[in-house]
């Protein structure tokens, strides 16, 4: 009774104080905050109180412009604490010095201090720094020392070691809630520091080592001038920026998708401006060349290349020439540090390599760097890491040097090589001057080979009748000619069919150097252009993930289009989970890998290739596998190219296998990462239970696959669905985790299914699982009556009474 007095008194108070709501400067013992209230900085640039994000119930309590007409959160304090939806709330110190959140006394979120003061106050100031104070105005804690998504004015980003803290941003899980996403954005101090985007521990994106923010490529769309102050010593290593122009207001975010973005705010138009953001181009992704590997934008070379193209060979010839970076370059002669010849090559035009792992000391300068490095065998390279210090500063490299990208004005970096490289520098650098004579001899040389190299190339093509011969001419993806590709499937001999899979036949072949290789010839439907055609393939041919099939190139004669893959010797995953005798193949280990290496291969395609590419036809029989059973997905891309717009007589063709379509697609043609995702459900389903979506029976009642997964997992008997023959291997705590992510994949509505990323931590086991929701297509009690007849008598006509007639079911 006494209890709800007091309750109902609180509220009251705070009911009539909300009528009043206030501006305070200042929080003190005496001075609290409750919704509606609102702290200001000095100058009202900056405002902190109560908010609630966009379409969301939940409460914080943030910081953000006071002057800017769109609320923009730049800090939010319980970002991990919602508050809960109705109760009050107050902001308030309490007399030891902590500032914290309190529902009804119960502490929900507190500053962490760690020092006491019986007069504390907090304030807020003009930069967005919410400081408290004990009596004497020494700062106990800031709300800088612990960013959420994003950075202002002269907010560090790295650590201070004397404290123990460590200054990074963390995205927002998604626009409605604050707490921790995926990413961060921190200094990597491991070394000569330097940014990093990662997205749990994976780094997706680097910044370039200190002294600008960003070395290499990087573009801003408005002329502004960015200072960056960078704090280096034994109890600090910090970055921090502003502009020049201090009335511009703007901020660095971190958003729940992985990006950096710089807003800059424009007043007259009342909207924030992208100044730049990063990744954003095809050489961003972290590592892409590996190696001494290098990547380039230009479009007329490849997209990663060695180091130079003499000294560096790539590691496997064959495997560079099919775009595949992955096992990056080596130096043709290797060192010989024990006879003491190394010696250093300089290069000029790249980024520096990632210097995690580096070892430094700002006050040498570039000889005696130079000196020291050529001292430890193991020293690969060493640059001046920021030309702004007066030549001082040194950078050795213990490592390979991985993830540069080619990119003027960079500053130098000397590469250890061994003395007969060296050698071969110096007479190919010319120390005297030009040569007048020399260099004319070379032009008119040069204008006559080329005179007869075109005239030549001229009669082959015009004797070729236009048929394109091998690699004409596009450096970036392999042309086979006809005459090659038929010869290595026998003429395209029905004996060398594999199957037929979306969009055309594939058949078995083998190149005369003895690679064996798989060859789609495209249905001539499509009305694409052959340049579209060609930068489709070259695009996709960039996609590369070790969980997808390999494009190796493809083949244009007039109508004819063809795709060359990598060859998968053991066939689509469709010949072993639905065959009874082939099924025993596949144990459940090998069951769950292919689970999980599908839906990385997914979230490459869907999040992390460049592309962002939606598949519209995942199902068994594009999945294959290769030698050690690893999955890869297939036909990826092509959807872009072919499903389109792709018309066939007048009516609107949905592509796509039933059983796998998401309802949306089905009904309305809509497509969406979540439709992908979708189908990668009743996948998993069907990996489990060995059984097909389409067509499946069940003596007990006429659910689908979907259904009937559906009805174990609420009746608590999961393990029910999977197929008898996993009995001896399954691990139960993987096979009920596969058919719930395999659930929640398959919910009605797209919005409630997950994103491939959280389907990927989910299969990584970590955390608790939501409760899908019922699956799409699912036969209730109520429906049963009415769609049980129609089900059936004509399962592929029907779904819930819905006619799919027009549907081109594969
Ligand atoms: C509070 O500070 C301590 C020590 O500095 C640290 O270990 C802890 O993680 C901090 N907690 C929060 C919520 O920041
Ligand atoms: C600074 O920015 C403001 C607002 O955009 C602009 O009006 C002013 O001219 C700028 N000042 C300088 C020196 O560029
Ligand atoms: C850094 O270089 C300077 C100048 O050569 C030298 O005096 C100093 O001892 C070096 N510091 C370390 C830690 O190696
Ligand atoms: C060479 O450098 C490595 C890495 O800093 C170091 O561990 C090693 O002691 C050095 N060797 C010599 C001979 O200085």
């Amino acid at each position: 009774m006494e209890r709800a007095l007091i309750f109902l008194f609180s509220v009251l108070i705070i009911y009539v104080h909300k009528i009043n709501t206030t501006e305070l400067e200042i929080i003190s013992t005496s001075q609290f905050l409750t919704e509606g209230d609102t702290l200001v900085s000095e100058t009202r640039v900056f405002e902190l109180g109560f908010f609630r994000p966009d379409n969301s119930e939940n409460r914080y309590v943030g910081i953000w412009y006071k002057q800017i007409s769109v609320r923009t959160p730049v800090w939010v304090a319980n970002r991990n604490h919602p508050l809960p939806v109705v109760s009050p709330v107050v902001l308030k110190i309490v007399d030891t010095g902590i500032l914290g959140i309190f529902n009804n006394n119960t502490i929900i979120w507190s500053s962490n201090t760690t020092m006491t003061s019986p007069n504390a106050t907090a304030k807020l100031h003009d930069t967005g720094n919410l400081v408290l104070m004990d009596q004497q105005g020494k700062m106990m804690w800031q709300s800088f020392d612990y960013p959420t998504d994003t950075i202002l004015y002269h907010m560090k980003l790295g650590k201070d070691y004397s404290r123990g803290i460590e200054w990074r941003l963390s995205s927002w899980r998604n626009n409605q809630d604050p707490s921790p996403g995926e990413f961060t954005w921190e200094a990597d101090t491991n070394g000569y520091p330097e940014n990093k985007l990662k997205q749990g521990s994976v780094i997706n994106f680097r910044g370039g080592p200190w002294k600008n923010f960003r070395v290499t490529g990087f573009k801003y769309s408005l002329n502004l001038t960015l200072i960056y102050t960078v704090v280096m010593n034994e109890n600090e290593a910090s970055w921090n920026y502003y502009i020049e122009n201090s009335s511009i207001i703007s901020r660095f975010t971190l958003n729940s998708s992985g990006e950096v973005q710089d807003w800059v705010w424009e007043e007259a138009y009342k909207k924030w401006t992208l100044n730049t953001a990063f990744p954003i181009d095809i050489c961003d992704p972290y590592n892409i060349c590996k190696a001494y590997g290098t990547c380039s934008l230009d479009t007329r070379r490849q997209t990663c290349n060695c180091l130079d193209n003499e000294r560096f060979v790539p590691r496997n010839q064959k495997s560079w020439e099919a775009a595949d970076w992955s096992e990056g370059c080596v130096r043709r002669t290797p060192l010989d540090c024990v006879n003491g010849t190394d010696g250093f090559i300089k290069y000029s035009n790249f980024s520096l390599p990632d210097t995690e792992g580096t070892w430094f000391n700002m006050s040498m300068n570039l000889e005696e760097c130079e000196a020291k490095c050529l001292k430890n065998c193991t020293c690969m390279a060493y640059a001046l890491p920021d030309d702004s210090l007066g030549g001082k500063g040194c950078v050795h490299w213990f490592k390979d040097l991985i993830d540069m990208r080619e990119s003027a004005n960079n500053g130098d970096i000397f590469v250890r090589m061994a003395s007969s490289e060296l050698v071969a520098l110096s007479t190919s650098k010319k120390k005297d001057g030009p040569n007048i004579k020399v260099i004319l001899s070379v032009i008119v040389t040069g204008v006559l080979l080329i005179c007869f190299i075109s005239t030549w190339l001229w009669y082959v093509r015009k004797k070729k009748n236009n048929e394109q011969s091998i690699k004409g001419g596009n450096e970036e993806l392999q042309m086979f000619s006809f005459t090659t590709i038929s010869t290595a499937t026998a003429n395209f001999s029905t004996d060398n069919k594999l199957g037929e899979g979306g969009f055309g036949v594939v058949y078995k072949g083998v190149l005369e150097e003895g690679l064996e290789i798989a060859v789609k010839r495209l249905c001539t439907t499509s009305n694409q252009g052959v340049d579209e055609f060609k930068n489709e393939v070259t695009c996709i041919s960039r996609v590369q993930h070790r969980n997808l099939v390999k494009l190796l190139g493809c083949c244009i004669k007039g109508d004819e289009k063809l795709l060359i893959y990598e060859y998968m010797p053991n066939k689509s995953l469709d010949s072993f989970i639905f065959d009874e005798n082939r099924s025993v193949l596949l144990d459940w280990p090998k069951r769950y890998n292919i689970i999980k290496g599908i839906a990385r291969g997914l979230l490459y395609l869907h999040h992390d290739s460049r592309l962002r590419i939606i598949h519209r036809d995942l199902k068994a029989g594009n999945i294959l596998l290769d030698h050690d059973m690893n999955p890869k997905i297939s036909d990826f891309g092509l959807a872009r190219s072919f499903g389109g717009n792709e018309t066939q007589g007048n009516t609107q063709r949905v592509v796509g296998t039933y059983g796998y379509m998401s309802p949306e697609y089905v009904i309305n043609g809509i497509f969406s990462t979540k439709s992908d995702v979708f189908s990668f459900g009743v996948l998993v389903l069907e990996i489990v239970s060995g059984k097909k979506n389409r067509g499946f029976n069940h003596p007990e009642h006429v659910n689908n696959l979907t259904g009937h997964a559906w009805s174990v997992y609420n009746k608590g008997r999961t393990i029910e669905l999977m197929n008898p023959s996993l009995a001896e291997s399954c691990h139960p705590d993987e096979v009920i985790r596969s058919v719930a992510v395999g659930l929640l994949c398959v919910q009605k509505k797209a919005e409630d299914r997950p994103n491939m990323s959280s389907v990927v931590r989910m299969l990584d086991g970590e955390g608790a699982l939501p409760t899908p929701k019922q699956p799409a297509f699912f036969i209730g009690k109520d429906s049963l009556e009415a769609d049980l007849s129609s089900t059936r008598s004509n399962q592929a006509g029907s779904i819930n009474g819905l006619s799919i007639t027009q549907l081109d079911a594969r």
